[in-house]
């Protein structure tokens, strides 16, 4: 893990602060604030649509807000010496060119940030793609690829991971193998934001949720509280209480 400094840690790792965005007539976020803890998986959950990407594409400093703010250790991600050292992120693609070994898109990452070489090996043999490294991206199966992404976000050992649906493309021994990375990386003091739209492939391993429909927030808390709340005995229920 990198150092921490104190001062943010005391806050929590990521913060929207009535964050909105529109695009032309469609508000994609609406108003939206929540907090996501250190040291805890955090699920991030909602239907198709309901703007969990716009909102992790703020918070990484893609998209611009319309208003609001999307903090990470208490300022924009921008504002950070080493960004990609606070917060490790997954989106829908990798980025990685076609033609390229996932091992050279690695180093060409690790150059670029100034990691030692030896680092995309480690990162190659925790996401369990080490036999399949000198393979072209180009390639590699959904969930291989899903696997190259994680890789990607870990390379820097960030304080936070920031994983937009990184479940789908996965197999069942590809989703218990990434709940147990989750787990172990939230254990190991991380802040961990993941986002889904099908609860029920994480539901054992997040501890808290954030609950999206339609932009707007309509639950936050720890996980067992956000359900008994609800009245709902899975979050699949509780999103149908919120848009019958
Ligand atoms: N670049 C864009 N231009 C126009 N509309 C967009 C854009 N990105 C997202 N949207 C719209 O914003 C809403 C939220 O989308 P998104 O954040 O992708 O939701 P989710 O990730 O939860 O499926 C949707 O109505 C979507 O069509
Ligand atoms: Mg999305």
């Amino acid at each position: 893990m990198t150092t921490i400094e104190a001062d943010h840690r005391d806050g929590p790792a990521i913060e929207t602060i009535a964050l909105t965005k529109h695009f032309g007539s469609v508000v994609a976020v609406d108003n939206l604030s929540f907090t996501v803890p250190h040291g805890a998986v955090t699920g991030f959950v909602g239907g198709n649509g309901s703007g969990k990407t716009t909102t992790i594409r703020t918070l990484l400093g893609l998209t611009i807000p319309t208003a609001g703010q999307a903090l990470v250790a208490g300022r924009p991600l921008a504002d950070h010496k080493n960004p990609r050292s606070v917060v490790g992120a997954v989106l829908n693609r990798t980025g990685a060119h076609p033609g390229v070994s996932g091992r050279r898109h690695l180093a060409l990452i690790a150059t670029a940030t100034g990691l030692p070489p030896e680092r995309c090996d480690e990162v190659l043999e925790l996401v369990g793609l080490a036999d399949a490294a000198d393979r072209r991206v180009g390639t590699y199966s959904t969930g291989m690829s899903q696997r190259l992404a994680l890789a990607t976000a870990l390379l820097a050992e960030p304080e936070m991971l920031v994983l937009d649906e990184p479940s789908n493309g996965l197999d069942p021994a590809g989703i218990r193998w990434l709940r147990e990375l989750l787990r172990a990386r939230a254990d190991a003091g991380a802040a961990v934001l993941v986002s889904t739209h099908q609860l029920a492939e994480l539901a054992t391993v997040v501890d808290h949720l954030i609950v999206l429909d339609a932009g707007r927030l309509i639950a936050a808390g720890p996980a067992p509280e956000v359900l008994n709340a609800a009245g709902a005995g899975s979050i699949e229920d509780l999103l149908l209480i919120a848009t019958p």
